[in-house]
Parts: structure tokens; C-alpha cells; sequence
């Protein structure tokens, strides 16, 4: 049965606003549970002024002790638990706040689930756990070796080895979904997907753009209504289990930017190119057939579409700026 009152921990930041509003419009009661480090209230106002079940706003650092009353108190059914440093360039100049918010910060946020008897924890984990694989493991699926490169992707994978006991010992569900590169309305510049962000922008606003590397490198770009199903649906399915998220198709940054430049008429317009970052990734795409199997899930946004939705969201809300 779909539950009634649900938990988004880091609902008030780029892809936690957007699951939401698709919560609330779907009849469900909403706690969003942010401490607003990167996301913002204005990211919510959408989900707040849609039709549907209640949205609550809580703002609290998931690190914080108090979460457990919190979470007692509400008595949500699923905990969707996104709250996260999602800079994977900060993890590595900071690993010990990485590790305070995405290991200790995500352990509250379980043993607070379990102590209030919640149903289910759907997670947000990151491809990055899985580090640099060989050629002929790309698109990779969920069977291939954890071996993370950053502190970021080790402590995205620590909590999934949580999960693990949680499940075993505690009888605490969970499906953890690992997400390739998100994109979408809302998005800030450092995410995994930003570059998306950071494109649009500068080509919107006639400034020069820098391509770190020679653009070869690629990514798996997956937009964020896309991603918002698969939480979604994982609400109901896919009890156990880590899932990929992604289309599978891997995507250049040099093919990504001359998209932009044309949703954005700078067609022409050329990109300098500056020295790679050490330890980059070259090439990463998911395999999600699992995600078929186990939410019925399928990336349903063409590349071109979801580009064009930043670009359009860039232009209205640069209008209203003005
Ligand atoms: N965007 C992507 O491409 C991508 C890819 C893989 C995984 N993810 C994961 O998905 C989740 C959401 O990412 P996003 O792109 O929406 O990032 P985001 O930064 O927009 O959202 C994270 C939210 O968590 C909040 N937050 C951070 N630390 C917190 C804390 N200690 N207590 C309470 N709230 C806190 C922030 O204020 C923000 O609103 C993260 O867990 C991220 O690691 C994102």
C-alpha cells in the first residue's frame, strides 16, 4: 500500500525539492527534514503551494541528536534519506565533514528509522562508489567491485554496508538507488551533474566556458523527473537491494556542450580548454537493467528534452530575476 507520511531528509535541495513535490502532488504527507546548507526554502515553494497531501518543514542538521525525536515524533513510513555533502571536490579537501555528515549524519538517520519502527529507508547513493572500472565493465552494473576514489564515494558506500546490517539485524527495509550524473530545474554548480548547471549558465550569459580536460571524458547524464520515479517507486519495490540508476549511455563533455550551445543560439561560440583535474574519471555510464527488473523503472527523458527544460527553467526564472 503506498504509505501516507513519508520523510525526505535534504528535501529542500536540488533533487529532495523535486521528489517532494511529486509526494505531495501524489496525496502524501511530506516531512522535508534540512539543515539548508546548499539547498534553500525557495527550492520548496512549488511543493508547498501544490495540491495534495501536507508539506513540513524541519530545519535540522541530520548530525544532530535531536533527529531521533524528530523522527519518533513524526512517525514517517518511509524515510527517504538524501541529506548528503554532495561535493565530491570538497570530500577530498575536507574528508572528516564528509564523513561527519554522509556516514554519521546517514547512521542517525537509521538507527533514529529503526528505534521509530519505520518501514523503509530509500537511500541516495552515488556512482561514485564504484571508482575508476575497466573499459569492458562500462555501463557498469551493480555486480562490479566497490572501489572508491574519493572520500565521498567511500563513505556513500559505507552507509550501503549499514543498510546491510540494519536490514539483516534490525529487520529496517531498505533499497538503495545509485545514481548517475543528475541533471535538471534547480541544480547548483558543484553537484555531480553540474557542469550541466555551470554550462547553461555561462552560455545563457555570454560568458566564456571552461572545459577541464580535452572534453573526451563522459558521463551519464540522467534527469531529475526520471530520478524522482525511481524513488519513487522504490517506496513499494526493491526491498534489499542496490539499484542503479542511469540511462546507460555515456556522453561526452565536448557532445555536451555543443548541445547547450545550441539550445542557448551560441552555436559557434567555442569553449577554452584548461588543465584535466588530477584523478578524474574518463569514462562512466550505469547499467540499470536491474532497475527494470526490480521498480519497473526506465529513464524516460531523451537527453534533449531534459536539456532543454534547464535551459527554458534558466531563462524563466533569469526573467524573473531581472
Ligand atoms: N546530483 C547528482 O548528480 C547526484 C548523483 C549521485 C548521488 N547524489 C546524491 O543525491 C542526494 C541529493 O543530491 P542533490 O544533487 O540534490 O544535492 P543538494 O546539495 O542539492 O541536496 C542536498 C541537500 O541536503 C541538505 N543537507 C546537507 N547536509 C545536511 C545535513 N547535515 N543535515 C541536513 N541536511 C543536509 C542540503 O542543504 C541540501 O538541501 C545526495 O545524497 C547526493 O549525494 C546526487
Amino acid at each position: 500500500m503506498t504509505p501516507m507520511r513519508v520523510m525526505v531528509t535534504g528535501g529542500a535541495g536540488f533533487i529532495g525539492s523535486h521528489l517532494a513535490e511529486r509526494l505531495v502532488s501524489s496525496g502524501i504527507d511530506v516531512d522535508v527534514v534540512d539543515d539548508l546548507s546548499s539547498g534553500s526554502l525557495a527550492n520548496l515553494s512549488t511543493a508547498r503551494s501544490l495540491r495534495g497531501g501536507k508539506l513540513h518543514f524541519h530545519q535540522i542538521d541530520v548530525k544532530d541528536a535531536g533527529v531521533a525525536t524528530l523522527v519518533e515524533r513524526r512517525q514517517p513510513e518511509v524515510v527517504f534519506h538524501l541529506a548528503a555533502r554532495s561535493d565530491v571536490r570538497m570530500s577530498m579537501v575536507d574528508p572528516i565533514a564528509d564523513a561527519d555528515a554522509n556516514i554519521l549524519g546517514s547512521l542517525r538517520i537509521l538507527d533514529a528509522s529503526r528505534r521509530a519502527s519505520v518501514q523503509k529507508v530509500v537511500f541516495a547513493a552515488s556512482a561514485g562508489i564504484y571508482g575508476a572500472v575497466p573499459e569492458d565493465r562500462i555501463p557498469i552494473s551493480e555486480d562490479v567491485a566497490h572501489r572508491p576514489e574519493s572520500n565521498y564515494g567511500l563513505s556513500k558506500d559505507t552507509v550501503l554496508r549499514y543498510l546491510e546490517i540494519y536490514r539483516a539485524t534490525y529487520d529496517l527495509e531498505y533499497t538503495a538507488l545509485i545514481l548517475a550524473n543528475v541533471y535538471g530545474p534547480r541544480q547548483g554548480a558543484r553537484g555531480e551533474a553540474g557542469v550541466v548547471s555551470v554550462f547553461a549558465r555561462s552560455l545563457l550569459a555570454g560568458s566564456p566556458v571552461t572545459i577541464y580536460g580535452d572534453g573526451t571524458q563522459t558521463r551519464d547524464f540522467v534527469y531529475v523527473d526520471d530520478v524522482v520515479d525511481a524513488f519513487y517507486r522504490a517506496m513499494e519495490s526493491g526491498g534489499g537491494t542496490q539499484i542503479n540508476i542511469g540511462t546507460g549511455r555515456e556522453i561526452s563533455i565536448n557532445e555536451l556542450y555543443a548541445a547547450l550551445a545550441v539550445l542557448t543560439g551560441r552555436q559557434g561560440a567555442e569553449p577554452a580548454y584548461g588543465q584535466g583535474v588530477a584523478g578524474e574519471i574518463m569514462r562512466s555510464a550505469l547499467n540499470a537493467r536491474r532497475a527494470g527488473w526490480y521498480l519497473r523503472w526506465h529513464p524516460f527523458t531523451k537527453i534533449e528534452d531534459g536539456l532543454r527544460g534547464v535551459v527554458s527553467w534558466m531563462e524563466a526564472t533569469r526573467d524573473l530575476a531581472e
